[in-house]
């Protein structure tokens, strides 16, 4: 791989920076400096930059817990969207969310720029589950749960396949409940068209798991981390 290739995969600026910083005599392999942003180098070779040693990696993931207000798309005219709460340095290229989450839903959302990673995990056909903690206009009950598992049919005739409700809570003088679901597609505004099916409303919808990866409490609203390989192995494997 070309030494500029290389240095712009790990985000360490454009094609044209990075031929700047080569001119600058900035950049070492192994023991020589460089001057040709031609030069090719391999996983064994020691590239610096400055003195600091450059570790190499290709894609990146990163969990972000989704804050309401920002949109899953990688550029608006005016709305804010996740990757405006990504820093610089780890804005790399084609950085991009898997899947979308509403404007006003909040939670674990992934952002990697391993294209085949995200196409894999969005493919209908794998049937990735998705589970989300919502809060119900509405008093959920197991007959609600009964038709959420046989698979509903949507107010547009649409046919879904089976999801499991679980009510953790319900308030029945706010007629109010508290559920968790799981679903294995991810039809535009499903879960808040599954309530209204059910003639119920969708208050606040959170995302807590995608296939293997659980998001990570820790994280407040708006933050993020890379992933653990432990993570991104499990992920894998959904
Ligand atoms: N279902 C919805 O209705 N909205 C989301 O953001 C995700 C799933």
């Amino acid at each position: 791989m070309r030494i500029d290739k290389f240095l712009a995969d790990v985000n360490l600026g454009t094609r044209s920076e990075i031929k700047k910083i080569i001119k600058q005599k900035r950049v070492r392999v192994n023991d020589e400096i460089i001057r040709d942003p031609k030069i090719q180098v391999d996983l064994e070779s020691k590239v610096y930059v400055d003195d600091s040693l450059i570790t190499y990696q290709r894609y990146f993931y990163y969990m972000l817990n989704k804050p309401q207000g920002v949109i899953s798309a990688t550029s608006d005219t005016s709305a804010r969207t996740v990757l405006d709460l990504i820093a610089k340095k780890d804005l790399v290229k084609d950085l991009a969310p898997v899947g979308r989450l509403d404007k006003d839903t909040t939670g674990l959302l992934l952002l990697t720029n391993d294209g085949q990673l995200a196409h894999d995990l969005l493919a209908p056909k794998k049937h990735v589950a998705k589970l989300y903690q919502a809060l119900i206009a509405g008093v959920v009950d197991e007959q609600t749960c009964e038709s959420f598992a046989w698979g509903l049919i949507l107010k547009d005739q649409t046919q879904l396949k089976p999801a499991q409700l679980e009510i953790l809570s319900v308030d029945l003088n706010k007629e109010q409940s508290l559920i968790q679901i799981t679903i294995s597609e991810g039809k535009y505004h499903q879960v808040k068209r599954m309530f209204g099916a059910v003639g119920m409303k969708v208050l606040t919808l959170k995302r807590l798991k995608m296939g293997n990866l659980t998001l990570d409490q820790t994280l407040r609203p708006g933050q993020y981390r890379p992933l653990s390989m432990d993570e991104l192995a499990m992920l894998k494997q959904s």
